[in-house]
């Protein structure tokens, strides 16, 4: 008896995607899902020994690591385009990389606002305008951008990291149609709380009875980071075909 064919509309296999953030939380487990899906992976974030610990984790040996601060927005076009110049051109992109700082509008400093706009917002568009440069990419394309149900729902005391998610959900709307000649897909994912360092740097800045607050905020709990690398799995896989321009919220039935 012959084995029943398998089936696997989110099979990844033989496409070259950049995972950022991948140094840790959300970006790691999603480089993780990708690559069972069969995906060649390059992994960024800042810190390499982070990095290196990512690469050792991943199933195939054809991945690899380009240590790079997204912060830099001028230089990530450049960065982009040498990467598909010595790795080959993409067919994805899991934008996971940001940051995250709890401040009431009350400590509204503009380094501060440059600091979460720049690595959240900025780096969205710039690694944008990399990927739709000639070379960069090949089809199947399509790109994930990691927001927030934060830029969704109100944030009090996290104001300035809520527009900056907020800019990615209309960043991605934009970018969608902007594209759409190159047949690079645009899409995101709006987690909620998902269990990270980022979250118990949140975690530590809030009393016991605030944090709980918080999570009964989520009827189906705190997610996993995995949660959110399925979802990002999807939207880059041929299951994805169809959808861009959207925000998928990732968020336990938070935003319900
Ligand atoms: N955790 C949550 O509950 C949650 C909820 C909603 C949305 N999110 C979003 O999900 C994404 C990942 O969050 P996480 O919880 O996984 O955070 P995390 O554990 O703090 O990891 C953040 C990642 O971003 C990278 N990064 C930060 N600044 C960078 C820069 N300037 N250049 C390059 N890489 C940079 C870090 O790499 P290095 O340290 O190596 O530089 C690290 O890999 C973020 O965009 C966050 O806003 C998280």
């Amino acid at each position: 008896m012959t084995a029943p064919p398998t089936y696997n509309p989110m099979d990844l296999t033989g496409r070259h995607i950049l995972v950022t953030g991948a140094s840790a939380g959300i970006g790691r487990a999603t480089a993780l899902v990708l690559a069972r899906l069969g995906a060649r992976l390059t992994l960024n974030g800042r810190d390499q020994d982070r990095l290196d610990r990512t690469l050792a984790q991943l199933p195939g040996t054809e991945h690899a690591t380009a240590a790079f601060d997204l912060a830099e927005l001028d230089a990530v076009p450049a960065w982009v385009k040498g990467l598909a110049q010595s790795r080959g051109p993409f067919n994805g992109l899991a934008h996971c990389g940001g940051t995250q700082a709890l401040r009431p509008v009350r400590s509204f400093r503009a380094g501060f606002f440059d600091d979460v706009q720049r690595t959240n917002l900025g780096s969205t568009l710039a690694l944008a305008r990399g990927f739709q440069q000639n070379g960069c990419t090949q089809k199947p394309a399509a790109m994930v951008f990691v927001s927030s149900t934060a830029g969704i729902k109100s944030a009090p005391g996290n104001i300035v990291y809520a527009t900056s998610k907020a800019g990615v959900i209309a960043a991605t709307k934009g970018l969608a149609i902007e594209l759409l000649a190159t047949g690079i897909r645009v899409n995101c994912v709006a987690p909620a709380i998902v269990e990270t360092e980022l979250i118990q740097r949140v975690r530590n800045a809030l009393t016991p009875e605030q944090y709980e607050g918080l999570v009964k905020t989520q009827p189906l709990g705190i997610g996993d980071p995995v949660d959110v690398g399925h979802a990002v799995a999807y939207l880059l896989a041929d299951t994805g075909r169809w959808i861009t321009g959207t925000t998928l919220c990732v968020d336990g039935g938070a935003t319900a």
